[in-house]
């Protein structure tokens, strides 16, 4: 990313997909690394919350490498990954999630109106160039009474909990990103953050997009967060 660690807005598609090009091959193995192998238990979270169960239908927006979507196979369900990063799609085709992909924006997702029973998105929100777009979006795809569930960092609300989770995430994945994939791409993963709303404006977002019964979790001593809720009938 030109410039810095943040692009500009008009830039911030292109830079963000790029990016995860550069980066798909090593993926899988930083997420592990960066979280202690935790990103597993926060996943399966995902779509306990989401209720997903054998026949639905699951849209797994930015599915990335495909961990969310595999997940939601294994309990039977159906399951359309979108992303507009090839390499990240290449790399969940080869683990299983074949037919079932679709390269495209978050924005603008490839998917009929009121067709999916869930639709989960997993660290992703602080790359989109907006996300009321994207809950627009969500909403479209959903049957009424569909589940929502968004999976993305947070910052812990303990001070001391707080200090240790910045100097982690600011300094040593970094540190991590440089010996081990790229410094510029994982200098920018901490200073995304700005991106991110407030849980709170994540859950007003949600009632303007028309969903209801929503809520926030923590986990990860609070520094990740799920924020769900379900499409208005
Ligand atoms: C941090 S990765 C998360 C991948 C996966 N959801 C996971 O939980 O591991 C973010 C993913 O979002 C994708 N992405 C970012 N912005 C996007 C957009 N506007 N449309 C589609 N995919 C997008 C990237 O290509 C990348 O694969």
């Amino acid at each position: 990313m030109a410039g810095g660690p943040l692009p500009a807005p008009a830039e911030k598609a292109a830079a963000v997909r790029d990016m995860f090009d550069r980066i798909a091959p090593g993926y899988d193995r930083m997420n592990g690394l960066m979280t202690a192998g935790f990103d597993r238990a926060w996943r399966r979270a995902v779509i306990e919350l989401a209720a997903v169960g054998p026949g639905d239908r699951v849209v797994d927006v930015a599915c990335g490498t495909g961990d969310l979507g595999l997940l939601a196979t294994t309990v039977g369900a159906s399951v359309v990954g979108v992303d507009f990063s090839a390499p990240m799609l290449e790399i969940a085709a080869g683990r299983g999630l074949g037919g079932r992909l679709s390269r495209a924006d978050a924005l603008e997702l490839p998917v009929a109106n009121a067709c999916a029973d869930a639709v989960t998105c997993g660290f992703a929100l602080r790359n989109f160039v907006s996300i009321p777009p994207f809950l627009a979006e969500a909403g479209r795809v959903l049957k009424p009474g569909g589940r929502i569930v968004l999976l993305e960092v947070a910052t812990p609300t303990n001070a001391l909990v707080r200090f240790c989770h910045q100097v982690y995430f600011n300094r040593v994945v970094p540190l991590l990103g440089a010996l081990l994939a790229e410094r510029e791409a994982y200098t920018y993963l901490p200073h995304s953050v700005v991106y991110l709303p407030t849980t709170v404006e994540l859950l007003e977002m949600l009632a303007a997009a028309g969903f209801e019964r929503t809520g926030a979790r923590r986990l990860g001593s609070g520094g990740i967060q799920l924020v769900y809720g379900r499409r208005r009938s």
